[in-house]
């Protein structure tokens, strides 16, 4: 009912809708609407009702609320099917139990706040209001071995959405963080489940620091962590980039499953800002290796030449670039 109401108030942007018009429109009455246009004013909408010219929208909520995604959707099925909430443990959990339950693949959940973002490595991740915290199903047909591509393409996507919204030094840190300039701005959390050989289902949790405020996170955090609204200097409106990104990362997922990734791969190249830095790769275990990052190989495994000039391998691990010695 509220989006169809907001469709009658947004096709006549800004102007003044009489409540006996909507009523009829909507077979509903006065109550009903009423009612509605207070929840709508709950969710951030600012309404003008005025007893003698009718009822007005003065402006959109902040709120990555579906109505406000699927507007301007311009997607064949990645976002058709959005599970919202303001507040969640984590919608990657979600996700996987919707997954578990059979959701269609596209299906998105999202939420304005989560209280136990998951972070990779274990890690939590902090997620106050005024981020983008989202995951997404996927049903692909590709082995296990090959989920890692389903990450590179998803951090191509994210990079790319940015880089043609905003005049921003954006890259991509290996394997999967969004930077501006050298500070994380968005990470990437895949989960696969696999039965036998195959996928079941892939989640893909994507964490976009959009206007979310850095100064309150812990200092250790903080001096690494930026949003996009410390960049820009003002808010972003997170429903477009939504859109946007959902867009771009539809037309990425489908030139993979047409065995394109090798084209995207070429993406992710010109997007790094790992390869061509000297890195310091945290290994699980405590273990770290140094070097130049010279490239990644289909796989998504970064390859180093150490101080020694011998080449290694790294399949996983926490890159830090560092000044070269
Ligand atoms: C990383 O450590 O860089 C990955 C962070 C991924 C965070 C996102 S936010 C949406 C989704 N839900 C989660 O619990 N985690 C991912």
């Amino acid at each position: 009912m509220q989006d169809q109401i907001l469709e009658i108030l947004y096709k006549n942007k800004g102007k003044y809708v009489s409540p006996t018009e909507i009523t009829s429109l909507l077979n509903i009455n006065q109550d009903d609407l009423e009612k509605n246009v207070a929840i709508l004013e709950e969710c951030g909408y600012i309404i003008d009702s005025s007893y003698e010219s009718g009822i007005r929208l003065i402006e959109s909520t902040h709120l990555i609320l579906p109505y406000e995604i699927k507007k301007e959707l311009k997607t064949n099925y990645i976002g058709h099917k959005i599970h919202y909430f303001s507040k969640i443990d984590s919608t990657n959990i979600a996700a996987k139990k919707l997954a578990e339950d059979g959701a269609q693949e596209g299906t998105i959940v999202i939420a304005e706040t989560q209280t136990r973002g998951r972070g990779r490595r274990g890690k939590k991740w902090i997620s106050p209001t005024g981020g983008i915290w989202m995951s997404i199903i996927l049903r692909p047909k590709i082995s296990p071995a090959e989920a890692p591509q389903l990450t590179l393409m998803t951090g191509v996507a994210v990079a790319k959405t940015i880089k043609n919204k905003f005049e921003l030094d954006v890259g991509i840190k290996w394997p999967n963080d969004i930077l501006i300039g050298s500070r994380k701005v968005c990470g990437i959390l895949t989960e696969a489940n696999a039965k036998f050989n195959t996928l079941d289902y892939v989640v893909i949790g994507i964490g976009i620091d959009a206007n979310v405020e850095t100064e309150s996170f812990p200092s250790d955090i903080r001096k690494n962590t930026t949003s996009l609204k410390k960049e820009l200097g003002e808010e972003i409106n997170g429903s477009e980039l939504i859109q946007d990104f959902l867009k771009i990362f539809e037309d990425n997922y489908d030139a993979l499953k047409k065995g394109q990734f090798p084209e995207i791969l070429v993406e992710w190249r010109k997007l790094s800002k790992t390869i061509g830095s000297y890195v310091e790769v945290h290994k699980q275990g405590g273990k770290i290796v140094k070097g130049e990052a010279i490239g990644i190989n289909k796989d998504g495994v970064l390859i180093l030449e150490r101080d020694n000039g011998t080449l290694r391998k790294i399949i996983s691990g926490e890159c830090l670039h560092r000044k070269k010695p």
